[in-house]
């Protein structure tokens, strides 16, 4: 891949996914959107010049062209290839009895709306990515974006009930996925969603199964590996295609 934006990447998956492209160098050049850098990107930064870090709070949507601007600096006419919309949000413990609106509201904001509208702002530098690689196959090597969600956002799979603002909002991110994948068919634009499994990040917690390195290697070699066929689908980290 040219290059590759990662929201949240200041911890987490985020950044654990910043650091495989560095240490298997897959990237050319890497933005990593964060509120607030993590020392640790900073120190990764400091250490190659073809990491570019974007202060982004994916809720502040009004500041997407400014970020846009940026990037287009940086990656000139190549455009962009691969947009990871990952940053994202849990409220926990949510039963219907005790769900609020404020946290029904956040979790859509961030989980749905934002990958949406970033994905709006970045289209014209997908699109000349795409344009740019037209010898290409659909690929992450062409131009894709892949929205990061969750086997919780699987409506087939959902037998445990509860988590209505996770649940609600990572279903809804599927749904852009599907549209997405339909819209932007004919610029060659894959479009997936992406299930991380159950990983030891804040978010995860510390009974999870995978750790970070694991899940992030499941995903890059399975966003390797998909193709037109591919597109608006959702898959899980080790490939395994999820139900919606
Ligand atoms: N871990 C799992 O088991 C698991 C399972 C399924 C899906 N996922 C999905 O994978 C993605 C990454 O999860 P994770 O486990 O790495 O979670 P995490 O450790 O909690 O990290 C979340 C990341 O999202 C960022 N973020 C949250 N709100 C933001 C905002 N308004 N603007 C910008 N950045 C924001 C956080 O930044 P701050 O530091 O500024 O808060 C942080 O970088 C999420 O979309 C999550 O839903 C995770």
């Amino acid at each position: 891949m040219k290059s590759v934006l990662i929201t949240g990447a200041n911890r987490g998956l985020g950044l654990g996914m910043v650091k495989y492209l560095i240490n298997q160098n897959k990237a050319e050049k890497i933005f990593a959107t964060c509120r607030n850098e993590s020392q640790e990107l900073q120190a990764i930064a400091a250490q190659n010049k073809n990491l570019h870090i974007l202060r982004l709070d994916v809720k502040n949507t009004e500041f997407f062209d400014e970020a846009v601007s940026k990037i287009s600096e940086v990656v000139g006419d190549d455009g962009l290839n691969v947009l990871i919309n990952n940053a994202g949000v849990a409220t926990k413990y949510t039963k219907l009895g005790l769900v609020k609106t404020e946290q029904m509201i956040d979790n859509l904001m961030v989980n749905t709306v934002a990958p949406i509208m970033l994905t709006k702002s970045l289209l014209p530098l997908l699109k000349q990515a795409s344009v740019k690689n037209d010898e290409k196959p659909m690929s992450t090597e062409r131009a894709a974006v892949i929205n990061m969600s969750s086997i919780l956002g699987s409506i087939a799979q959902n037998d445990q009930g509860g988590f209505y603002p996770y649940r609600c909002s990572k279903a809804a991110l599927n749904a852009a996925t599907k549209s997405m994948s339909i819209d932007l068919e004919k610029d060659k634009i894959l479009v997936a969603s992406m299930h991380p499994g159950w990983v030891r990040t804040d978010m995860g917690g510390q009974n999870a199964p995978l750790d970070i390195e694991s899940s992030i290697r499941g995903i890059f070699d399975t966003l390797a590996k998909l193709g037109e066929k591919d597109t608006g689908k959702f898959y899980q980290y080790d490939g395994t295609e999820l139900p919606w």
